[in-house]
């Protein structure tokens, strides 16, 4: 099966395994993206947000989260109250997986094989991080930590103890873990986005309180 796991590095932090992950085959994904997005920000944040994969812009510049999407968040974070020098931000899947339509390219979302063929870059970011809470945005990053069961919509929020069984492949655990949506579906909320944006900002709102 296809798996990261081989391009691991044995040894080194954060920096050590961005370099590594930019030249992983550990599945299809990278042959038709430009390149690896792995996470970002400060090495030793309490709080690390995980989305899906990167998208259009973020794989034309290598960064998470610098999109459309990710301006949303900064500015949810901000009026959450949320530093973004307490957050480390990155996605479960690290190539962007698309179609095209016309010449635009359409977002493709991650299947299992991709979400689990990813998995141990994920794993050693919280191992090198060491957050005390992981925020997952959207369902495909919620689902990948808390099972193909769970309904963002219903626990949307909460302040969850970190999964036990979640192989995190040794070290210290995190202690929580808080689902919201992804900041994509405020973007495509239409007439009730005001709303949705104000349910994001409740949600922050919990991830503020908990890392007070
Ligand atoms: N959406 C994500 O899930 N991640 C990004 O980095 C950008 C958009
Ligand atoms: Fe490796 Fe993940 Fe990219 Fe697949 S998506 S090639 S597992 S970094």
């Amino acid at each position: 099966y296809q798996s990261a796991e081989p391009f691991l590095p044995s040894q080194g932090g954060i920096a050590a395994l961005r370099k590594a992950a930019g030249s992983c085959r550990g599945c299809a994904l990278h042959r038709d993206a430009t390149q690896t997005v792995f996470g970002d920000g400060p090495a030793e944040a309490r709080t690390v947000f995980v989305g899906e994969q990167p998208g259009d812009r973020e794989d034309r510049e290598g960064r998470p989260f610098v999109g459309p999407a990710g301006g949303l968040l900064d500015r949810a974070l901000e009026e959450a109250g949320i530093d973004r020098d307490d957050a480390y931000l990155t996605n479960v899947v690290k190539h962007f997986k698309y179609t095209y339509r016309g010449n635009r390219r359409m977002h493709g979302k991650p299947g299992s094989s991709e979400t689990k063929a990813c998995w141990p870059w994920f794993a050693a970011e919280l191992r090198a991080v060491r957050p005390e809470l992981v925020v997952c945005l959207g369902a495909t990053a919620a689902q990948t930590l808390l099972g193909k069961s769970f309904r963002v919509t219903a626990d949307r929020g909460a302040l969850l103890d970190f999964p036990p069984d979640l192989d995190i492949g040794g070290g210290p655990r995190p202690r929580y873990v808080l689902t919201t949506v992804h900041p994509s579906a405020v973007l495509r909320a239409g007439d009730d986005r005001d709303a949705a944006y104000r349910a994001f900002l409740d949600d922050l709102g919990a991830v503020a309180e908990a890392i007070e």
